[in-house]
């Protein structure tokens, strides 16, 4: 709680946790980390400088940020057995299905940063998880697309890494466009952590068991995956791609409307935001940024804005408080930087990785911390006795 904010007692009864990490103020469209607005964030900080606020609470001095960016350079690489462990995947296999098994089974690997209880092996199971999600998320990439590994280059930014390891090939050098590496970088900012969201909730109920980070992180990346939450970035590309063309958006709205259609506008609505996601106005200004350095005029963004222009003046879409959120606009900033669309979330995953990692630590460093036990309603039938086969 903060002198800033009165602390809704409403959420006192179903709030999961209490949390210094990050606020929404989902009817205002705010979201703060540490304090700080996403927007100021998105526009003058960096990655690394936000990943540093979340884990340890205040902003870096320039020193700080070089050695924190030096130690999570030096954890970029990964066990050269874990190479061996992308070939046992089909290679038209999902990125998603290989980062949740690859990550998943770190914990093989790193067996000197699993102790939760030993404060240095939190710290670099934390640094480890940051480091090399950028690297197996490349891998995963070039492994769908038979090209070799590159290991990391740590001369490059985290991000820039990142993109030389996906795009850049042994046979030629790779240069990093500062444009498209600062639009990245703000992606990633943009998804670095959001209070108590179903994957971080999946996180933390899994680390409140004692299962050590790198089980957690995975039981994060499984439940991110899912169209209504981390996968709507990758399922919102392919409504766009479905739609083709401005002229059948009203079928498509029509379609959202109908109680009959399962059909869902992807991209669209969110549990907290009722008003709009602060995130969404940033991505939406980004594209704009990476479609004039690109010179690239994808049709889908037309689509995109028309159909947001579209609902936004829709009165169903009002009534309900339906608005684009963060994944309506990345998948066509993704796509356009050359990500296909499974890669979508998988770049989703490897930003929150450090908000799951904060969120984790900020959880098992809670002295009153219990193991979680969600409870239920029952609705079944009341007791009764058991009836032998024979005679049913
Ligand atoms: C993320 O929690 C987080 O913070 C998540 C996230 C993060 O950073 O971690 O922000 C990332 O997951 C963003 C959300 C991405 N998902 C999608 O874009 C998928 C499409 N959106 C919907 O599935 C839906 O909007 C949810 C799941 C995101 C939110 O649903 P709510 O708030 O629980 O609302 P609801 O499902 O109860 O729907 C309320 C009404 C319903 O109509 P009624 O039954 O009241 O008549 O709104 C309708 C819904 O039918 N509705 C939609 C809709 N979303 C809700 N109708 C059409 N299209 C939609 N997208």
């Amino acid at each position: 709680q903060t002198d800033a904010f009165t602390y809704d007692p409403g959420f006192t009864s179903t709030a999961s946790c209490q949390s210094t990490l990050t606020y929404i103020d989902g009817d205002q469209g705010v979201l703060l980390h540490r304090g700080y607005p996403i927007g100021e964030l998105a526009e003058q900080s960096s990655f690394m400088e936000v990943s540093y606020l979340l884990l340890n609470g205040e902003l870096p001095s320039k020193q700080e940020l070089e050695n924190f960016s030096t130690t999570i350079t030096r954890h970029t690489m990964v066990h050269e057995q874990l190479a061996t462990f992308f070939r046992g995947f089909r290679r038209d296999a999902h990125p998603m299905a290989i980062l949740c098994g690859v990550v998943g089974a770190l914990s093989a690997f790193y067996h000197d940063s699993t102790d939760i209880h030993d404060p240095a092996q939190r710290v670099i199971a934390s640094h480890r998880l940051i480091a090399k999600m950028p690297t197996i998320a490349a891998m995963a990439y070039k492994y769908s697309v038979g090209q070799p590994f590159l290991y990391p280059d740590n001369s490059l930014s985290y991000t820039g890494n990142f993109l030389r390891m996906t795009f850049g090939v042994p046979a030629e050098p790779y240069i990093v466009n500062p444009v498209i590496e600062k639009a990245l970088d703000r992606i990633f900012i943009l998804h670095a952590d959001h209070e108590q969201n179903a994957s971080t909730s999946t996180v933390r109920l899994a680390g409140s068991s004692g299962a050590n980070p790198f089980a957690c992180i995975a039981a994060g990346i499984a439940c991110l995956w899912g169209p209504a939450h981390g996968g709507a970035n990758e399922a919102a590309l392919n409504m766009l791609r479905e739609i083709g063309t401005p002229d059948r958006i009203p079928e498509y709205i029509a379609r959202a409307k109908d109680k009959n259609d399962p059909f869902r506008l992807m991209g669209f609505g969110h549990r907290v935001y009722k008003n709009y996601d602060p995130r969404a106005t940033v991505m939406q200004k980004t594209v704009r940024e990476v479609f004039a350095e690109l010179k690239v005029t994808d049709p889908l963004f037309d689509v995109a804005l028309q159909l947001e222009e579209i609902a936004l003046n829709d009165p169903y879409f009002v009534e309900k408080k339906l608005f684009p959120n963060v994944d309506f606009y990345s998948g066509v900033i993704l796509s356009a930087i050359g990500f296909p669309t499974s890669m979508f979330t998988v770049l989703f995953a490897l930003a929150r990785t450090v908000g799951w990692v904060a969120q984790w630590n900020e959880m098992i460093t809670d002295p009153d911390q219990k193991i979680g036990r969600p409870r239920q309603l029952y609705t079944g039938p009341t007791q009764r006795s058991y009836v032998p086969v024979t005679e049913r």
